[in-house]
């Protein structure tokens, strides 16, 4: 196993189109996978897709950590999972700004708006085609990796640039009006 590097926006592979993985059950697909979960994990995200290390191919990571999910039963918990050549669909109706990060754009966050709940499927390692049905952070999280295939970064999602800015800065404003919030309250 190895860690990859990361592209950061910027760089051309995140903007085109990855093609898609011939066989998923190839030893140099696995051993991609398993390089891109380490990547993810050293780096400490939810989620990495293969154009971010450079590859240009449809395929991703992702880990749904029960403490980041929303209490919505659709919004499933999930092992680390390797998704390829995925079809993503978007179920109607319901809209939600949720916060993202991007290991491609370090140090930001921004609330992007995202459909709540979506199906998707993919193929695994052994060539199995699984899918689901999900929402919230899961969703979201699957919606951005499967962004990536298709060169979009969550910046060209937004519609309220109002709400962007550094983790840093954006912790420390909500800790401050959580501190005003206490003092108002007493
Ligand atoms: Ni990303």
């Amino acid at each position: 196993m190895a860690i990859l590097k990361i592209a950061r926006m910027g760089h051309p592979v995140l903007l085109r189109r990855a093609d898609p993985v011939p066989d998923p059950t190839a030893p140099e697909i696995r051993k991609l996978a398993m390089d891109m979960l380490e990547t993810m994990e050293d780096a400490g995200g939810a989620g990495l897709a293969a154009p971010q290390v450079h590859v240009p191919l449809r395929m991703f990571v992702f880990r749904v950590s029960p403490s980041r999910v929303t209490g919505d039963p659709c919004d499933v918990p999930l092992g680390n999972a390797v998704v390829i050549n995925p079809v993503v669909e978007p179920i109607e109706g319901d809209v939600r700004l949720r916060w993202e990060g991007c290991l491609s754009i370090p140090g930001l966050r921004a609330a992007v708006p995202r459909p709540w709940r979506i199906r998707y499927q993919g193929y695994d390692l052994e060539g199995n085609l699984r899918g689901d049905e999900v929402c919230g952070f899961h969703a979201g999280v699957v919606q951005h990796e499967y962004d990536h295939l298709d060169g979009i970064l969550y910046p060209m999602r937004m519609t309220d640039f109002t709400q962007f800015g550094f983790s840093e800065e954006l912790a420390r404003a909500a800790e401050a009006a959580e501190a005003e919030r206490r003092e108002a309250g007493r």
